[in-house]
């Protein structure tokens, strides 16, 4: 009894220190310290990316790291610039959403404006530990190349094309894939498949070359240099593909399904096909050595998961005709209605420099609407996959709708173009530079399953999967 009060009471004091609480606000946050409360919020919204090995500019593993940095830190999180979360969370919501509350940043404020106190330091929250070279534990296979990539200095944008073969002892299924990129400040994004191989077949696709930037030849040519197709002129000449299985942007946060939903076959040989993979412009000569974490599954795929995309290469057309011209703010819009039920499970909206905000939601038969995802302000570098907290019923005859809105003013400081140009899609794998522009809203689903909505999919475990 006596220990259930002590508890109690500890509880409650505990609750007027936390930022997070409601009662006594402004008193919690004026008084705000690193032990308190600070520390704490950093260390989940920050740490993931600010620390050795990973995208942020500079380590925020402890007290003296964000002190250096206190002034910076108020600025950003007063204006929302970090942590990075373009999609707005009065919409929807996200799993994992990384968005700071009003008291937290509040928090940050009153702790910089009091001179960074430190607080108690017996009560000072450890910074966490995360695994190096994952950002979530240790794999079951990591795939590296023989080689690295060389990309040249030329200040050039480089799309190029790789494969990453692996042999494994039998087949199995993978519950996610995590790109770990070695050269950080040039890797932009990363779009690959899953290529598995029937052993019965004649193949040798553990030789050929490993990298291909002549994306411009005929793509089947490109690949038979990469001894990608089957060897035994039988048909299906190309093995069997799995779409989108590696993602890779800045900050992105692959997602961690419950085991009865999403998993890839995973077959003995096979291999990664990068089949975009965006450096940005280097003025020096560089090599990239990245790599693949595969993490395995022990249960067997119950609900297999599908990706569609709208738009550009997309299931739906465009209106009006895809060209922004010079000088102008231009929307666009693309529909389409569902032809069963489905259980959406995450959203990724594309475009490139040029996007300002964008917008989907659904419209059901009766009328109703369902917010999806809306973007005020569009930022070319975080362009996430946004998996629901729970999966999206939306049923047969609901109809999808997608707006998006291009800048090719002047005004637009991204604009890659001065004077400003007429700027369209291009034709298939050059379109992914980013002086041209795509509109597209890529969704992963399944067929949905009366309570699909209780599900949770999100990551509890973020930063210490194992
Ligand atoms: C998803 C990864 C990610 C997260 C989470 C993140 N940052 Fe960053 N941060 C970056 C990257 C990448 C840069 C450098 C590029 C840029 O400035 O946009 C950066 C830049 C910064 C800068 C420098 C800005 C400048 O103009 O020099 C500060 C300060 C900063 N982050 C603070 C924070 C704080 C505080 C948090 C948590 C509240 C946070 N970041 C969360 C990735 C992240």
């Amino acid at each position: 009894m006596t220990s259930r009060i002590i508890a109690g009471i500890t509880l409650s004091a505990l609750a007027l220190l936390s930022c997070n609480t409601n009662t006594e606000k402004n008193k919690a946050t004026a008084n705000a310290s690193w032990s308190g409360e600070v520390a704490t919020i950093i260390y989940k919204n920050c740490t993931p990316c600010h620390r050795p090995g990973e995208s942020g500019p500079f380590n925020l593993m402890s007290y003296s790291d964000a002190l250096k940095k206190s002034k910076l830190i108020r600025f950003v999180t007063q204006t929302k610039y970090m942590p990075p979360w373009p999609a707005d969370n009065t919409y929807s919501h996200f799993a994992n959403e990384r968005v700071l509350t009003a008291n937290e940043i509040e928090c940050i404020k009153n702790w910089v404006d009091n001179g960074t106190p430190r607080g108690d330091s017996l009560t000072e929250p450890e910074a966490p530990v995360f695994y190096t070279g994952s950002y979530f534990g240790k794999p079951d296979l990591s795939i590296r190349l023989k080689e690295a990539v060389k990309i040249k200095g030329n200040g050039n944008d480089a799309f190029l094309i790789l494969k990453y073969p692996y042999q494994i002892e039998k087949d199995t299924v993978i519950d996610f894939v995590e790109f770990v990129p070695a050269q950080r400040k040039l890797v932009h994004h990363v779009n690959g498949h899953l290529v598995s191989y029937d052993e019965k077949r004649e193949f040798n696709y553990q030789s050929g070359s490993n990298t291909n930037t002549d994306t411009k030849a005929q793509l089947m040519m490109v690949y038979d240099s990469m001894h990608i197709p089957y060897t035994d002129k039988l048909q299906p000449h190309f093995p069997t593909l799995t779409p989108n299985t590696v993602y890779y942007l800045p900050g992105y946060i692959p997602p961690a399904y419950p085991k009865e939903v999403g998993g890839y076959r995973f077959k003995k040989n096979g291999l990664f096909l990068l089949n975009n993979i965006h450096y940005g412009p280097s003025n020096k000569d560089a090599l990239d050595s990245s790599y693949i974490n595969v993490f395995f599954r022990k249960s067997k795929i119950e609900r297999p998961v599908t990706e569609t995309q709208m738009g550009t290469f997309g299931i739906s057309k465009i209106e009006p005709d895809f060209v922004i011209p010079p000088n102008e703010v231009k929307t666009f819009h693309t529909q389409t209605t569902l032809p069963y039920n489905i259980s959406m499970l995450s959203v990724n909206p594309h475009m490139h420099l040029i996007g300002k905000s964008f917008w989907a939601f659904a419209i059901k038969q009766n009328g109703d609407t369902i917010p999806l995802i809306k973007i005020n302000k569009w930022d070319f570098r975080w362009q996430y996959y946004y998996t629901f907290l729970h999966p999206v019923k939306l049923e047969a005859g609901t109809t999808i709708h997608v707006y998006g809105t291009f800048d090719n003013t002047i005004k637009n400081p991204n604009n890659p173009f001065h004077p400003p140009q007429s700027i369209t899609h291009g034709n298939g794998v050059e379109s992914m530079k980013t002086t041209e522009e795509m509109f597209q809203f890529i969704f992963t689903y399944m067929p949905y399953r009366p309570g699909d909505e209780n599900i949770l999919l999100e990551r509890l475990d973020e930063n210490s999967r194992r």
